[in-house]
């Protein structure tokens, strides 16, 4: 399928596109149309303003489709493109951008040439698609990723999707669970990479949505004993209540990552031979590095300070592995089996929800943990 029939030619992505259109204006702060027909999105930009905008309805092309999207998860990266404009040197929001890339919708028509998808079909949207004919296509530089700048997100009423972008959800997958597929396709990548095998006791550094949906993800696989990390008691408690048999070892932010290990030693009766590191944060990474066996891995998840030290010598003397993930390829069919046939519940992780229209609301809540929140979705019904 060349291109252009798969829907897949970026100049249709072009943000200019939606921000030269005469009916994009930013809406005032309250200003809620409850107009179903109006297509109104999340976005942010370089003053680190949050706003709903109303953007042109747009159309779908050839092997396109249009779609209503009915809910979306606030991801981390979403609030630091608002808070901190920026995500490493390349990700930088240099103007209006829209912002969300988990999301879950239903299709309300489709373009030309597009055979496989009809009016009412719910889908998972996978919000990133390469121009790589790579297998690992997360490896291809020349990507649309949907809410990275300068491309907007899917934080939107109505968004125009390559069809073959699409995943179908079946009928026992809610959309609410299907914007979950995102994340959870985060931690499958890392598990497939890692190759967790059953009985691997693991670590998992983190308990926020990231290490919630791994440490689902590495009990679905057969991890036992698991220990998971945090900084935040309320976070721990969340995990040990979605998995009982997961134990539980809260840090503080000056401890020492040697005595964070033996402590996480302690509470999993034996060394992990896996270290799922899901915070980035460079304490963190050497606690996972001083917790595994001689010959284990510590699979960096989490995304960090652009320049990290790492214990060399500890790591050449155990012969200790440490690789990395970025995003994920292939796993959004594997994630939507996992959930349909009940092996990974993702239904808990949703602790708030918002309508689109209270959407900045509801970025104030995601951005706080201390509100007590795991996943921040914002719903938008018929
Ligand atoms: N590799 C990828 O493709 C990919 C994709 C999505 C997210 N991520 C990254 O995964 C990480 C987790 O994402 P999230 O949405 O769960 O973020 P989050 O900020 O909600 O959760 C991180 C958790 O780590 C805890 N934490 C921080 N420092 C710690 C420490 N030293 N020891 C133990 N716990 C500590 C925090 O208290 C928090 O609960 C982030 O770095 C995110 O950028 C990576």
């Amino acid at each position: 399928m060349n291109a252009e029939i798969a829907g897949i030619q970026p100049e249709l992505y072009d943000p200019k596109l939606v921000l030269e259109s005469p009916a994009f204006h930013i809406l005032a702060e309250g200003e809620h149309p409850n107009d179903k027909t109006v297509n109104i999105a999340c976005f942010t930009n370089p003053n680190h303003d949050l706003h709903l905008v109303e953007k042109p309805m747009p159309k779908p092309g050839r092997g396109q489709v249009l779609l209503h999207i009915r809910a979306s998860g606030i991801c981390g990266s979403d609030c630091h493109f608002w808070l901190h404009g920026r995500i490493g040197d390349t990700m930088v929001v240099r103007d209006e951008n829209g912002l969300g890339h988990e999301s879950a919708g239903e299709v309300i028509e489709v373009g030309e040439g597009v055979t496989e998808w009809v009016k009412g079909d719910r889908v998972a949207i996978e919000a990133g698609f390469p121009f790589c004919r790579t297998g690992r296509y997360n490896a291809c530089p020349d990507v649309i990723f949907f809410s990275t700048p300068p491309y907007h997100g899917l934080l939107s009423r109505y968004h125009v999707h390559p069809a073959a972008w699409l995943h179908r959800l079946p009928p026992n997958i809610s959309f609410e669970e299907g914007a979950l597929i995102e994340p959870l396709s985060v931690a499958l990548a890392g598990i497939e990479r890692a190759k967790l095998a059953l009985g691997d006791p693991v670590l998992i550094c983190g308990a926020g949505p990231i290490g919630i949906v791994t440490l689902l993800a590495a009990r679905a696989a057969g991890a036992e004993p698991v220990v998971i990390t945090d900084l935040d008691a309320s976070r721990l408690a969340f995990a040990k209540n979605l998995v009982p048999g997961v134990r539980t070892v809260q840090v503080h932010p000056s401890d020492n990552p040697k005595e964070t290990a033996a402590k996480i030693k302690e509470a999993m009766g034996l060394s992990p031979s896996l270290a799922l590191e899901c915070t980035g944060a460079e304490s963190s990474i050497h606690t996972a590095i001083y917790s595994v066996k001689f010959g284990g891995l510590v699979f960096v998840i989490g995304v960090g300070k652009e320049i990290q030290t790492i214990p060399f010598m500890h790591l050449s003397a155990h012969e200790i592995d440490l690789k990395y993930q970025y995003r994920y390829s292939n796993q959004y069919p594997k994630a939507i089996r996992l959930v349909s046939g009940g092996l990974i519940n993702v239904k808990p992780l949703v602790t708030h929800r918002f309508a689109l229209e209270d959407a900045v609301e509801a970025f104030k809540v995601a951005s706080d943990y201390r509100k007590g929140s795991i996943k921040v979705q914002i719903l938008d019904d018929d």
